[in-house]
């Protein structure tokens, strides 16, 4: 392909760009403010281990396949990027009562390896995480995730694209305008908006709030690994960050409301410090609501959609977990034009 349209600046985006633009094509991004959407509020988890459950195999794969890439795309992305990218490695869990430890039992069957995914004692968790609440009633570890800085790397992956020849238009596109584009291929990575621009895919928005808070002067650090909890059955993870941490996130079909609510903000804080009391004296420096594109399955639509159109979008949870596997798969499936259909 001689020139490549992509639809969406967010991380899924630039990856894909960025991948099509070092094969050799000439690749415009669209994107009214690359970056604004879900990629601008995520946590950074690269996760598959510890977002496994059962009956999301193909979900799982790429993603493992994907956190194998992360190093690799880190190091070279790390050039362009204004502080380091990985921010922790590892990840705890801590389950309160019986059923949350239940719930680390189920992922840990789906993933069906304890090196990857596996029991860890009480101690050795508290020992993992200093200043974690003692009352825990099970823990698990997942030893070679890793979590990335979200915003740096989006910010590293503009100034990438920039240097690989990648221009960008500044305009929104409208279901209406995609036969429009120009370019022998248009790749759709649009993110919440795909729900709009090509609702056949069948993608929806599903809603998640986060918090980010900042170590003060005399507080404890930020954990070194990433810290996710079961706490009387909600969920909270705690993503480090170099100066404090991202606590996220709710959850919840909300067609495209991004307005924060109050009552589910305070439970997902209730909930981090149920597990890490010293994170009340962090402060509080922001909280945002963004929209997950999120399939049926779960597993990101990287396809032919027909003519010159692609689609690598869909993400839902995984965004930044799928990017380099999305942007190596999308380049190949556009350039030698293979086409996969993942779901
Ligand atoms: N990746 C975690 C979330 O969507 O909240």
């Amino acid at each position: 392909m001689k020139s490549v349209t992509v639809v969406g600046g967010g991380t899924v985006g630039l990856a894909v760009a960025w991948t099509v633009a070092r094969r050799g094509s000439t690749v415009t991004v669209v994107d009214p403010r690359p970056g604004s959407g879900a990629s601008w509020v995520a946590g950074g988890m690269i996760a598959p281990y510890s977002e496994a459950w059962p009956g999301e195999d193909e979900l799982y794969r790429l993603g493992v396949e994907s956190l194998g890439l992360w190093e690799g795309f880190a190091r070279e992305l790390q050039a362009f990027a204004d502080g380091p990218l990985i921010t922790a490695r590892g990840a705890v869990h801590l389950a309160v009562d019986d059923g949350d430890a239940a719930e680390l039992e189920t992922v840990a069957a789906a993933v069906a390896d304890p090196a990857l995914f596996g029991p860890l004692r009480p101690s050795a968790a508290l020992r993992s995480v200093p200043g974690a609440a003692p009352r825990i009633r099970a823990a698990a570890h997942a030893p070679q995730e890793i979590a990335v800085d979200n915003r740096l790397v989006h910010g590293a992956l503009l100034a990438a694209c920039r240097a690989a020849g990648v221009s960008f238009r500044e305009e929104t596109v409208h279901a209406t305008d995609l036969d429009d584009l120009t370019g022998d291929a248009v790749i759709l990575c649009a993110g919440a908006d795909s729900a709009t621009l090509a609702p056949e895919l069948g993608i929806r928005p599903v809603k998640g709030e986060v918090v980010r808070l900042r170590r003060g002067p005399t507080c404890l650090p930020p954990p070194t690994v990433t810290v996710r909890a079961r706490v009387r059955g909600r969920q909270v993870y705690v993503v480090p960050r170099a100066d404090g941490v991202v606590v996220g996130a709710t959850q919840y079909e909300n067609d495209r409301d991004v307005a924060v609510r109050i009552g589910p903000v305070v439970e997902l804080l209730d909930d981090a410090f149920t597990v890490l009391p010293f994170l009340r004296e962090y402060e509080l420096i922001e909280v945002n609501a963004g929209l997950r594109p999120t399939t049926t399955g779960n597993a990101p639509v990287i396809a032919h959609l027909g003519g010159r159109l692609f689609g690598a979008t869909g993400h839902g949870r995984n965004g930044l977990l799928l990017a380099p596997v999305t942007g190596r798969r999308a380049a190949d499936m556009v350039l030698r034009q293979e086409v996969q259909a993942w779901n």
